[in-house]
């Protein structure tokens, strides 16, 4: 099949979470089974400065209508491994910043018309670059207009550019809304400004086209897909959800052993497996003096890798400051994101000094660290489409601790409700929850033999993207 997937991240060239390993690992996977695939992501600086981009090529010229103008940008294209083709939408004004959505605290304020004008160019580059698309796969927000732009240059040139979309969220927190004065920038006929098209209590919702207009619509576990069909996790868009139930359909993300393997990680001082794990040791030690932590510490160290935002439940491991200053445990904690729940952070690893370790950065190689090191990972979400590092932690013998939710629902499992298969710890989305998973933490830590048994049933997991992919082949190949 010749699969094109769209969207605002793709590791390695611009990452701020699993968005970026999702989309890489998915495109590689496919990749790699012998589909022709293409991934289109914006030319931002740092994908530009990418040395797999040293040798990009300029293949297309364009000019985008946008409403009452034209903005010229242009297609620059490498091919990282074999039969996979990034393209970067260059425009300079708009994707030459460090960051791909604002400046840590604000999202950038032309964000409108900065991904309108993505859409846009990608949906021109397959009609004059003749791609001959079997699948256009869109990942969330930023790339969710394109369904509906497809559709309707599609009925416009009379042509066909894709004989399938998919249109993938990854977390319906985020729906690109923008003023209704943010439409002409579109040049959609009016008609699409309506309650059937991307109009939202009179304002734009650009998730919401991708919703209605993509032929097949997924998302990242199963739970999270029957989850957003409710108020309480739909985040307003659970009726429009609703109207494509049938359609919808939640496949769970993998691991890319290729960047997340503890037999073969690069970024580790030491590698290990589950047959020899004497390494695991080594990073620990390593975890502790990178942190500043006495390194003849012997209990058990929590780690936390996320994006600081209130859906990962931040607040609930601040709220627990007891817990951390009471017991003889460490706690690092790698994230950067929101300003509040970095002076949260901040404020109790003050506190603890020598306890409690926090690096407000974007860290790729301590978060390899972290995973390896801790004992225990910390994920106790509000809401998690699919999450990541808790199946990095079950991969690196790292038992996570998690909330019921979403995708963490779907991939771990409680070992004291189901002492024969548990591979970590569940709570509510809640502190006092989260506070009774951490004493059940220490009771298993202090007993090695049920612990090591939970580790070694979570290395034994098979989170592979082989597992993964395959079920989004045989969604398209369904679908066509
Ligand atoms: P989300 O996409 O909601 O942020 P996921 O669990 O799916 O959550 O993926 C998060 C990804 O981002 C993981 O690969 C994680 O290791 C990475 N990550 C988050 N924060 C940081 C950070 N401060 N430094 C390095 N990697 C980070
Ligand atoms: C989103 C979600 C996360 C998911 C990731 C990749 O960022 O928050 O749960 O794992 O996308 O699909």
């Amino acid at each position: 099949m010749k699969i094109v997937h769209v969207a605002s991240e793709l590791f390695p060239y611009m990452k701020t979470g699993g968005l970026a390993d999702a989309v890489g690992a998915l495109a590689a996977s496919l990749a790699d089974s012998g589909h022709q695939v293409a991934a289109f992501l914006p030319g931002y600086r740092a994908a530009l400065e990418h040395r797999d981009a040293a040798g990009a090529e300029r293949i297309l010229r364009l000019k985008i209508e946008m409403g009452n103008e034209y903005l010229s940008g242009e297609v620059r294209s490498f091919s990282p491994r074999p039969n996979l083709r990034v393209y970067l939408i260059c425009r300079e004004e708009y994707f030459d910043r460090r960051m791909p959505y604002g400046n840590g605290e604000r999202d950038f304020e032309d964000n409108a018309d900065r991904f309108i004008f993505f859409c846009k160019a990608v949906v021109e580059s397959l009609r004059i670059g003749d791609f001959g698309a079997d699948i256009v796969h869109c990942h969330d927000w930023q790339a969710a207009l394109l369904p509906v732009l497809l559709r309707e240059t599609e009925r416009r040139h009379g042509v066909t550019l894709a004989l399938k979309t998919m249109f993938t969220i990854h977390n319906i927190a985020y729906q690109g809304v923008f003023p209704a004065k943010t439409f002409f920038r579109t040049n959609l006929p009016d008609e699409l400004n309506q309650i059937d098209g991307i109009e939202y209590y009179s304002q734009i919702n650009l998730m919401k086209g991708g919703i209605l207009f993509a032929d097949r619509v997924t998302t990242v576990s199963p739970r999270y897909a029957r989850e957003i069909q409710t108020p309480e996790f739909g985040c307003g868009l659970d009726g429009v959800v609703q109207t494509r139930a049938d359609d919808l359909v939640g496949l769970l993300n993998g691991v890319d052993t290729a960047v997340w393997n503890p037999a073969t990680d690069a970024l580790l001082p030491a590698r290990y497996s589950a047959q020899n794990m004497a390494g695991k040791k080594l990073c620990r030690a390593e975890l502790l003096k990178r942190c500043g932590l006495a390194s003849e510490f012997k209990g058990p160290i929590f780690g936390v890798v996320a994006r600081l935002a209130a859906q990962k439940g931040i607040d609930f491991v601040v709220a627990n400051r007891d817990f951390f200053l009471g017991h003889d445990v460490r706690l690092v904690v790698l994230g950067a994101g929101e300003r509040r729940l970095e002076d949260d952070v901040q404020a109790l690893a003050r506190e603890a000094g020598g306890r409690v370790y926090f690096s407000p950065r974007l860290d790729e190689a301590m978060s390899h660290l972290i995973e390896a090191g801790a004992d225990y990972f910390i994920m106790p979400s509000v809401f998690e489409p699919c999450g990541l590092n808790q199946m990095y932690s079950q991969v690196y013998g790292t038992l996570p601790i998690v909330s019921r939710v979403g995708g963490l629902a779907d991939t771990v499992v409680d070992v004291d409700s189901d002492p024969a298969n548990g591979t970590g710890l569940m709570c509510e989305p809640n502190a006092e929850s989260l506070r009774d998973a951490l004493q059940r933490a220490l009771r298993l830590f202090a007993d090695p033999r049920r612990y090591e048994a939970a580790q070694q049933r979570g290395m034994a997991r098979d989170f592979s993207w082989k597992v993964a992919a395959g079920a989004y082949e045989r969604l398209y190949l369904e679908s066509l």
